[in-house]
């Protein structure tokens, strides 16, 4: 019995290190994806609205992206500038056709101050049930998606 106490008091000061190890970006994708909770009735882009044919296949073959309130005056003509801070993009990555094949989840969020020589974006992956698989200020993210207009890849033309 006493050992069974000394493991439980072991496993719970186990728990508490790692909880104090997670890293403020790991922190901050943890917050961000109760923020994006309820996501699929966002509105879409109406020329990237439903499952679309990705463009070059990096997120998977078909993906779909929703676009918060916030950016989405940004996206009535094409993007032609900076979107606003809180601006949040989240886009499901499938192998197939159809939303039953998702593999990720990726998003963007602008965030003031955050990382001003990327665009102040914050870039994550979730799997589909919202573990954090890589999150932050990452450079595979940026460099690829710096050929497009603050960063946003998709095109509306
Ligand atoms: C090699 C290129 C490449 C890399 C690396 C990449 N992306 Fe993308 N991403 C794209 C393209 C292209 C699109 C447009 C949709 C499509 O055609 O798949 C896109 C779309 C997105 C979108 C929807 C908004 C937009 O910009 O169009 C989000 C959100 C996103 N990516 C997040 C991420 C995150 C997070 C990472 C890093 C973990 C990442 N991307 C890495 C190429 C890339």
């Amino acid at each position: 019995m006493k050992i069974f106490i000394k493991l439980m008091i072991i496993m719970f000061l186990a728990s508490c290190e790692n909880e104090a190890e997670k890293s403020q970006d790991e922190k901050t994708a943890e917050s961000i994806w109760q923020e994006i909770d309820g996501y699929e009735s966002w509105p879409q882009v109406s020329e990237w609205s439903g499952v679309m044919a990705s463009i070059d296949g990096t997120h998977g073959s078909f993906v779909q992206i929703w676009i918060n309130d916030v950016a989405m005056p940004s996206f009535q003509d094409n993007i032609s500038s900076e979107l606003p801070f809180a601006s949040l993009l989240v886009k499901e990555g499938y192998s197939d056709n159809n939303v039953s094949s998702i593999n990720n989840i990726t998003v963007m969020k602008k965030i003031e101050g955050y990382d001003p020589d990327h665009g102040d974006w914050f870039w994550a992956s979730f799997s589909k049930n919202g573990e954090v698989n890589n999150a932050g200020s990452i450079s595979s993210c940026y460099n690829c998606h710096a050929s497009g207009t603050d960063f946003i890849r998709f095109s509306t033309h």
